[in-house]
C-alpha cells in the first residue's frame, strides 16, 4: 500500500507554475479534504509567512473557482514560507529543523532545471531525500544526454520509486480517457488499424503566445516545451497496444514499446514556424531561432500502424485553442454514394476532444435530405463534461497521486529517454523558422494538404 505524505514543499513557491496551476490545486485538494498536510513554501525571494499567506490568498481571489474563503482560510493556516538561496546549505538546514516531524515529505521542483542539482543536492544533505519523493516538472533535460544526467542527479539522491516526473497531460481526465475509450469498447478494436485507418492528426493550439514567459521560452521552444512530452504522449495513447495488467508498469510498458517503434523525426518532414512579433518579446534573443510553431508527421513502424501518418502540430498564436486527436477512416471500398459538396462522399472521423470542451465526436456519413441518394456528413457528438459532470484539473490529480505515492500517471525515465530519441533530428536546427502571422494556423507550408478543421474550445 502506498505511504500518504506527511508535508508537501514548494520549491518556487512564488513563481509562474505555483501561481498557475500549483496554488489552486492545493486548494481543490483542501477543499476535497485531500491535502491536511502543512505546506513549506521555498524560494530565492526574502517572504516571510505572512508573505506567502497574502499572495496565496491573492491568487485564489483572482479565479472564479477558488473561492471559498473558509477553505482558502484552511489552506494558508497551513502553510510556512523558508527563504533562501538555493545553493546555500542554510536553507536546507532551516527546511530539515521545519520538517522534523515529518516522516515522509514530498518535495515538488518548479524551479528551473538549472538549479534541479543544487536542490537536491540540498536535499540530500540534510537527510531529506532518503525518506521524501521528488516531483519534477518537464522538460527533463534539453536532451538524451541531459535527461540521462538529470536522472543521475534525481536517482543519486531519491529512490526511483521515489521519483515523480510530471507530465501534466497524463494526468488530464481527457487524455487519460483515451485508454478507457479504446480498450473498454470493443467496437473499436477491429478497425484501429492500418486496414480502416487512414491517418491521424493530432493538434496543440493555443490562442496566445509566451504569455510572460518569453525568457523561458525563448531556450526551450515548441518541440521542448509539448512536442517531446504532451503530444508523444497523445500519440503513444493513441497507438499502444493493452496493457498486460492494471498496474503502473504494464501501462508504461505498453507506451514504451510504441515509442520504440516510431522512427526519429524526418527534418524534410517538418515545418518549424516563428510568429511574427515573437522577437520583439522581452527575454528573446535578438536573433533567435526558437520555433513557436512546428509541423511534422510521424511513422510508426508497427504491424498495426506501419504506414499510417501520424501528422502532429503545435503552435503559439494560432486561430484559438483546440486540442485535437482526429482520426481518419479509410474511404469505403465501393462508392455508391457522391458527396452532398463533392464527387465523393467525406471520410469518416473520429475525433477525441482533449482540451476544455473535451468528449468525442464521430463523423459520419447519412443520407442527404432529398430526392437524390447523396451523402452528407453528421456528428455523433458527446461532450464529457455534460455527461459525467465535473472533472479535477490535472495538476490536483496528480499532486493528489504524488501525496499517495502513485505512479501510474508519471512519465518512466525510459519513455522520456524515447520520446528525446524521436526528436532529437529536429532539436536545435540552426535554420531560421518560417515567419507566421499571429492567428493563423502556422506558415503556409506547413499544412499537409489534409488537415481537417478542428474544433475551436471556446473556453
Ligand atoms: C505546458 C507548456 O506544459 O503546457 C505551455 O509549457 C502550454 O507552453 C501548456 O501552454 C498547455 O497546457 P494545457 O493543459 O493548457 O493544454
Amino acid at each position: 500500500m502506498p505511504d500518504r505524505a506527511d508535508a508537501l514543499v514548494l520549491f518556487g513557491a512564488t513563481g509562474d507554475l505555483a501561481r498557475k496551476k500549483l496554488i489552486p490545486a492545493i486548494y481543490q485538494l483542501t477543499a476535497a479534504g485531500r491535502l491536511g498536510v502543512p505546506v513549506v513554501g521555498v524560494a530565492r525571494s526574502v517572504w516571510d509567512d505572512e508573505q506567502l499567506r497574502t499572495h496565496v490568498r491573492e491568487v485564489l481571489g483572482a479565479r472564479k473557482d477558488t473561492t471559498d474563503g473558509a477553505v482558502t482560510g484552511e489552506l494558508v493556516d497551513n502553510m510556512s514560507m523558508i527563504s533562501g538561496d538555493y545553493s546555500d546549505p542554510e536553507t536546507y538546514r532551516a527546511l530539515a529543523a521545519r520538517l522534523a516531524d515529518a516522516q515522509r515529505p514530498v518535495f515538488y521542483l518548479a524551479v528551473p532545471p538549472s538549479v534541479f542539482g543544487d536542490v537536491v543536492g540540498g536535499l540530500a544533505s540534510v537527510g531529506l531525500a532518503k525518506r521524501g519523493r521528488v516531483i519534477v516538472e518537464k522538460p527533463f533535460g534539453r536532451d538524451a544526454k541531459t535527461a540521462a544526467e538529470l536522472n543521475n542527479c534525481l536517482s543519486a539522491a531519491f529512490d526511483q520509486r521515489d521519483i515523480f516526473r510530471i507530465d501534466h497531460y497524463l494526468g488530464k481526465e481527457s487524455v487519460e480517457g483515451l485508454l478507457v475509450f479504446r480498450f473498454a469498447n470493443s467496437f473499436l478494436e477491429p478497425f484501429w488499424n492500418r486496414n480502416y485507418i487512414a491517418n491521424v492528426q493530432v493538434t496543440m493550439a493555443e490562442r496566445f503566445g509566451t504569455q510572460g514567459r518569453a525568457g523561458f521560452y525563448d531556450g526551450v521552444g515548441a518541440v521542448r516545451d509539448v512536442l517531446q512530452n504532451h503530444l508523444l504522449q497523445v500519440v503513444a495513447l493513441l497507438a499502444m497496444e493493452p496493457p498486460i495488467a492494471q498496474d503502473a508498469d504494464a501501462y508504461r510498458d505498453e507506451e514504451l514499446k510504441v515509442l520504440k517503434q516510431i522512427a526519429p523525426i524526418d527534418p524534410a518532414q517538418t515545418v518549424r514556424g516563428q510568429y511574427v512579433g515573437y522577437l520583439d518579446e522581452p527575454g528573446v534573443r535578438p536573433d533567435s531561432t526558437t520555433e513557436t510553431f512546428v509541423s511534422t508527421t510521424l511513422a510508426i513502424e508497427s504491424w498495426r500502424w506501419a504506414g499510417v501518418p501520424f501528422h502532429v502540430r503545435v503552435g503559439k498564436n494560432m486561430p484559438g485553442n483546440a486540442t485535437e486527436a482526429v482520426v481518419e477512416l479509410r474511404r469505403p471500398p465501393r462508392l455508391l454514394f457522391a458527396g452532398r459538396d463533392a464527387a465523393e462522399p467525406a471520410p469518416g472521423l473520429m475525433r477525441f476532444r482533449l482540451g476544455h470542451d473535451d468528449g468525442v465526436t464521430m463523423t459520419v456519413q447519412t443520407k442527404a435530405p432529398g430526392s437524390r441518394t447523396i451523402a452528407q456528413p453528421v456528428d455523433l457528438k458527446v461532450d464529457f463534461e455534460t455527461a459525467l459532470g465535473y472533472r479535477q484539473e490535472a495538476y490536483e490529480r496528480l499532486l493528489d497521486d504524488a501525496l499517495d505515492g502513485h505512479r501510474h500517471r508519471f512519465a518512466r525515465e525510459d519513455t522520456i529517454q524515447q520520446e528525446w530519441r524521436i526528436v532529437e533530428p529536429i532539436l536545435d536546427m540552426d535554420t531560421r523558422p518560417v515567419p507566421y502571422y499571429k492567428g493563423t494556423w502556422g506558415p503556409d507550408s506547413s499544412a499537409i494538404k489534409s488537415w481537417h478543421p478542428v474544433g475551436l474550445q471556446t473556453g
